[in-house]
């Protein structure tokens, strides 16, 4: 286990137009001072990686990859799928009323809700959340795979999801598998909690309410400090409502 922070790389293939992205653990370079702008510019100003192996080559002259925790993906190797916490929250910043209220999460006809679940490649929530989505009347969207994470409950797959006792565990093994569509962190906080400290979460995105609370679930409860980068936001004027998607940029080493 390491102590630093995860660093996003991002690095761009002029010739082929493609993107490489790569995690490198900035402990190893603690001495520099580096920030994830710093490694940006050192990588900007240098060559064009156009393969996993001339990227390899080309950070180990650079002096970066110094240690095994460096991993690259390209397009030459399988997309590994992303996961984003997506969710509604009060302008305050709560997830639910303090009796787990959600009447407050007004909809907008501008919203597709079926295009979004389309947009995921499966569905992940904790056993909370899960009793929430059941007692709404679950996906407004095709079927997606659906994992419920709970150490109370018998692990298996009934009632069209496959329940799961050790959500890291399992999410690490899913985010290993080849897949081009991210997973949705469908909630709550107390998941997303998990994940986070785990370093696993690579979106937050939420759609802000118009609506002030007071009181309620966080968001993010005892969180680890995550770093984020804006990555598009979109406003819904007939209902007030904005959403907003960020990246994760960087996040704790687990
Ligand atoms: N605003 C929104 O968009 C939105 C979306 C989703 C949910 N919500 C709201 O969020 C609330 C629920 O969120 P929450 O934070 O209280 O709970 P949650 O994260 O949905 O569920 C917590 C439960 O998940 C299981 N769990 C958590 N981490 C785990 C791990 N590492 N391994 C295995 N199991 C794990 C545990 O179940 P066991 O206790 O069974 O072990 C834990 O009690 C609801 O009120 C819901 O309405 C809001």
């Amino acid at each position: 286990m390491g102590t630093g922070i995860l660093v996003n790389l991002e690095l761009h293939d002029a010739l082929s137009g493609s993107r490489h992205s790569a995690y490198a653990n900035s402990a190893a370079y603690a001495k520099d001072a580096w920030t994830d702008k710093t490694c940006r510019s050192r990588y900007d100003g240098r060559a064009v990686y156009c393969d996993i192996r001339a990227m390899r080559t080309a950070a180990r002259s650079l002096g970066i990859l110094v240690d095994d925790r460096l991993c690259l993906a390209s397009s030459r190797e399988p997309v590994m799928p992303k996961l984003r916490y997506s969710v509604a929250a009060s302008l305050d910043g709560f997830i639910a009323g303090p009796n787990g209220e959600f009447d407050w999460i007004v909809s907008d006809p501008d919203i597709d809700f079926a295009a979004m679940y389309a947009s995921y490649g499966g569905l992940v929530m904790g056993r909370r959340s899960y009793e929430v989505f059941v007692a709404t009347g679950g996906a407004v969207g095709p079927a997606l795979p659906t994992y419920v994470y709970s150490r109370s409950l018998p692990a298996g797959a009934r009632d069209g999801v496959m329940f799961v006792q050790d959500a890291v565990a399992h999410l690490r093994a899913l985010k290993e598998a080849p897949g081009d569509k991210p997973l949705w962190l469908w909630g709550g906080g107390n998941l997303f909690r998990h994940c986070a400290q785990a370093g696993l979460v690579d979106g937050v995105d939420v759609a802000v309410i118009p609506v002030l609370l007071g009181e309620g679930l966080p968001l993010a409860p005892a969180c680890p400090r995550l770093s984020l980068q804006l990555r598009s936001h979109r406003l819904y004027p007939k209902s007030g409502i904005m959403f907003l998607e960020y990246d994760v940029r960087l996040r704790p080493v687990p």
